[in-house]
């Protein structure tokens, strides 16, 4: 009404220009008295960081948040203030103290975010009176013995076929180890949440449930710091619902693991076990949601982490035929009929395994904690309560006070001197700053299924694969980690391929 009147509706002192300078200046307020309140405005750190988060924003989009803070540890210290409520730690003992049995420091509520299920699972819970019987659960089905005694050979089965399709394409071009690895991985856990195969190594293909998986590990990453684009979600279009609705299309895969882990007869998932303990103990209860987000929580978090630890390790080892002749030459002379316990006793390849999880760790990023109540003293300064504080791997494996030649992969530092002394990797300091599985009672549930993996794997690999070599398109510049949580090889390929001249030349 009052422009067809031809009456400004702003007064005339506010001139349209105003308002963008009045915007500007309340941002500029804002800015400064978040800086002025800042639990963390006294501690080392750019200074912008100070007034704003964003720049760590921009890290964590772009795949690089590990070596944004890795860089500023390098500049500014094992202290630094990465934003104006959240601090990187990497000094040994602050280090200790946040991740000790017992510890105070619980998960920051950026762990519920990053999963948006309707309920907490194992990897979010936050209040251990949860979390600690839910581990108490799953720890027994994921122990060493129980693996050993019901898994093992499944997992061996799975270990063979891949290294077979590898073998077989790297003979006749290229092998794609970071596929095959991956759909191993895929096929391993998905097989144990479930209680049936994927058959995904058989059909050489990722079914949707693991595509759509793949992208949440990315996706998820993405939306924590940028919740806004959960409104994606809502556009009826398969692919963009593949990428922002992906918990959905996870949960409803998720239900075939309530089938079969209640059902009384046929294949069994590590669930039925969960189920049966609670049911014979009484200890806590587990109902269809827990079993189907646990059994999502496990594929999530045992997928990618083993595919992509394999596939650096062959690229690591591929990359030094001194080292490759000499894995070959150990693994050779295990008996046709080896089990996980005879891999034990192969210091070379363990040592391998050991060093891939240092420098090529495929969770090497921040593990973010809350300052208690009444705040903490944390390398020499005050942190009040309520800071997140995150301690990351990829900068404590890489620590020159801890680690001679950091940066060099030697797997030779695990293995004790022929004088009988202690190896490097085993002095007391690299033992607690070496964490590629995580620290404390948040550590990972899936470390003996891991490891069972990666023994069958690099055993298989290195007795069936000899004299592979890497392939022309695969480059340090291709294998450079992105990093959205997990790190994955930029190229997302690693190809290898047999190398002939070698061969003749035998
Ligand atoms: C090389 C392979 C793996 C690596 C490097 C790895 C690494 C990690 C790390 C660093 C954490 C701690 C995360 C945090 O504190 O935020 C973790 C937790 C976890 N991992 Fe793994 N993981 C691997 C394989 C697996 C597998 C095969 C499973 C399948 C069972 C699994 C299941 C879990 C679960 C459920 C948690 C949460 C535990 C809790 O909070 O109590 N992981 N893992």
């Amino acid at each position: 009404m009052a422009l067809q009147q031809g009456v400004p509706i702003l007064p005339s002192w506010l001139k349209p220009s105003i308002v963008p300078i009045a915007f500007f200046i309340a941002i500029a307020l804002r800015l400064l008295y978040t800086a002025a309140t800042s639990p963390t405005r006294d501690l080392p750190g750019p200074w912008y960081s100070r007034f704003t988060h964003l720049r760590l924003k921009r890290a964590v989009m772009s795949g690089q948040r590990s070596f944004y803070i890795h860089s500023l540890h390098q500049q500014y210290g094992p202290i630094v203030r990465i934003s104006p409520n959240e601090v990187a730690i990497s000094d040994i003992d602050a280090f200790r103290e946040i991740h000790k049995i017992g510890t105070k420091y619980l998960k920051s509520e950026w762990y519920q975010r990053l999963a948006n299920f309707p309920k907490a699972g194992i990897f979010t819970m936050i209040d251990p009176r949860e979390h600690g019987p839910r581990r108490k659960l799953l720890s027994r089905s994921f122990s060493r013995s129980y693996l050993l005694e019901h898994w093992e050979s499944t997992v061996r089965e799975k270990v063979e076929l891949c290294v077979s399709k590898i073998k077989k394409d790297a003979t006749n071009d290229v092998a794609d180890v970071y596929h095959w690895w991956m759909l191993l991985a895929s096929d391993v856990t998905a097989h144990l949440a479930f209680g049936e195969s994927f058959n995904m190594l058989q059909t050489g293909q990722a079914n949707q449930f693991m595509r759509v998986l793949k992208m949440l590990t990315i996706s998820a990453g993405i939306m924590v710091e940028l919740p806004i684009l959960r409104i994606f979600r809502f556009v009826p279009i398969p692919k963009v619902q593949e990428i922002f609705n992906c918990n959905e299309y996870i949960f409803r895969g998720a239900n075939r693991a309530v089938e079969l882990a209640r059902s009384r007869s046929g294949e069994k998932n590590v669930f039925a076990k969960v189920i049966e303990d609670c049911e014979k103990e009484g200890e806590g209860t587990i109902d269809d949601m827990d079993v189907m987000i646990e059994a999502s929580n496990v594929i999530i978090a045992g997928t990618d982490t083993t595919g992509v630890t394999l596939t650096y390790l062959t690229w690591a080892v591929l990359q030094r035929p001194e080292l490759q002749k000499a894995l070959e030459k150990e693994v050779a002379q295990l008996p046709s009929n080896f089990t996980e316990n005879d891999l034990l006793d192969l210091p070379l390849m363990n040592a391998v395994i050991e060093e891939t999880h240092r420098l090529y760790g495929a969770a090497p990023s921040s593990l973010p904690r809350v300052v208690p109540q009444g705040g903490s003293q944390l390398g020499g300064y005050y942190i009040p309560q309520g800071t997140t504080v995150s301690t990351q791997a990829y900068t404590m494996h890489r620590d020159a006070k801890i680690w001679s030649d950091p940066l060099t992969f030697n797997p030779y530092r695990w293995i004790p001197t022929k004088d009988g002394g202690v190896a490097e990797a085993l002095t007391p300091d690299a033992k607690t700053a070496f964490h590629p599985f995580g620290v404390g009672a948040r550590s990972c549930v899936g470390i003996h299924l891991a490891k069972m993996e990666l023994r069958y794997a690099t055993a298989f690999f290195f007795r069936e694969c000899k004299g592979m070599k890497l392939g022309a398109r695969t480059t340090p510049d291709t294998m450079e980690f992105e990093n959205f949580f997990l790190i994955t090889p930029k190229g997302h390929r690693c190809e290898i391929t047999l190398n002939k001249e070698k061969m003749l030349e035998k």
